[in-house]
């Protein structure tokens, strides 16, 4: 059996009937720049999230930088963040012309709210959370925090679309959130795609400008910007995604209960706290022996993927740059491997995966 970490082809006959009608009506419409079918997701998005308002931008990494700058972030700001998280959480902070600050995590990948306060300095002005592998952050923690020091929370829910805790939903939470929607996403486009919310008119506003060239009615340049624009052809698709998307995370839920069932003895599982409901982005494990484990598996025929083997403050770009100290992180970091959870998974395959790593396990045992 031969089991891809993922796969995008679209196989399913209604989808892809869908998909095409959708393409269709863009390109019978033509208004191809900004279309009705923009708004329509903005709307849908926005009232998911329950906020007032949705900017959809280019990708997740531009729902950040444009976030972040529509947040007056910038020069002499520091914003801190984790260091677990793909480099785009990172270069959104350092091409405002801020710093970011990084702290450590919590055993479940997630930043540690208890490690945010001692690196608030005076030039703090932003705490940026990642709901890491589609799981909430402590975002009342976070959020108590925020607020004593007067600092603005920015989510970075690019991998946490839907997700849950007992407080809200991922995108409820910070002043804006981010998200992105690329193919890999569980709400995913089919190419590039990202969405900012926010219930501040003044930010939106902001936004929607920074979005196109930092232009006010798409004409007069106010403030430098580039071009952010999302593609009305992936809004059009985003919606017929968005038509199934309850039934692509109970199937990620379900199968990672399968997984936890399986593999807790051998592995340390994704945990939700009460109340909480991840959307499993990514169904990561922390094991002993993992690179020799992700051998084993790609030589039984199962592609995993290391969700992202180098810290942020440690690629090329940044190495030296940043005093860090994050041991959880960098433990972490030797420990992690995501394996397939995937919505077209079969049992049958969700058996395979599970089964091959115990039968790695127990070799490693007797
Ligand atoms: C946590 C996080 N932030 C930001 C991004 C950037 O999103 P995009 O790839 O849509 O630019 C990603 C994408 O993988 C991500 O996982």
């Amino acid at each position: 059996m031969k089991v891809p970490y993922l796969d995008l082809s679209v196989n399913d006959k209604n989808l892809k009937k869908d998909l095409l009608a959708a393409v269709d009506q863009v390109l019978s419409h033509g208004r191809v720049v900004l279309g009705p079918e923009i708004t329509e997701f903005e709307n849908l998005i926005a009232e998911m999230c329950g906020r007032k308002y949705a900017v959809g931008v280019s990708s997740g990494t531009d729902a950040l930088y444009v976030s972040l700058r529509s947040l007056g972030i910038g020069p002499g700001d520091e914003v801190i963040t984790t260091p677990m998280s793909w480099i785009a959480t990172a270069n959104a902070i350092v091409l405002t012309g801020a710093k970011p600050v990084f702290v450590d995590i919590r055993s479940d990948l997630n930043i540690n709210p208890d490690k945010i306060v001692e690196a608030i300095t005076p030039r703090t002005k932003a705490i940026l959370p990642v709901h890491y592998t589609g799981k909430i952050c402590d975002m009342e923690v976070i959020g108590a925090i925020a607020n004593e020091y007067g600092l603005l929370v920015i989510e970075d829910a690019a991998q946490a679309f839907a997700a849950k805790n007992s407080y809200g939903i991922a995108g409820s939470f910070g002043k804006v959130a981010c998200f992105s929607m690329n193919a890999m996403k569980v709400l995913h486009s089919y190419g590039e795609a990202g969405v900012v919310v926010t219930d501040d008119e003044n930010i939106k506003e902001k936004m929607v400008s920074l979005r196109y060239a930092g232009t006010v009615n798409r004409e007069d340049c106010v403030i430098p910007s580039l071009n952010f624009r999302i593609h009305t052809l992936q809004a059009a698709l985003l919606l017929v995604e968005l038509k199934r998307i309850d039934k692509i995370i109970s199937q990620r839920r379900r199968i990672a209960a399968h997984y936890e069932g399986l593999l807790r003895d051998v592995a340390v599982c994704p945990h939700e706290d009460t109340g909480s409901e991840s959307v499993y982005y990514t169904y990561t494990i922390q094991v002993d022996h993992r690179d020799e484990l992700r051998d084993f598996l790609a030589n039984s025929n199962i592609e995993t993927k290391i969700h992202h083997p180098i810290l942020m403050p440690y690629h090329t770009a940044y190495n030296g740059c940043f005093a860090t100290d994050i041991p959880v992180a960098e433990r972490a970091v030797q420990r992690i491997l995501s394996i397939p959870n995937h919505e077209n998974m079969t049992d049958d395959e969700v058996d395979y995966v599970a089964s091959t790593i115990l039968h790695f396990y127990s070799n490693k045992i007797a």
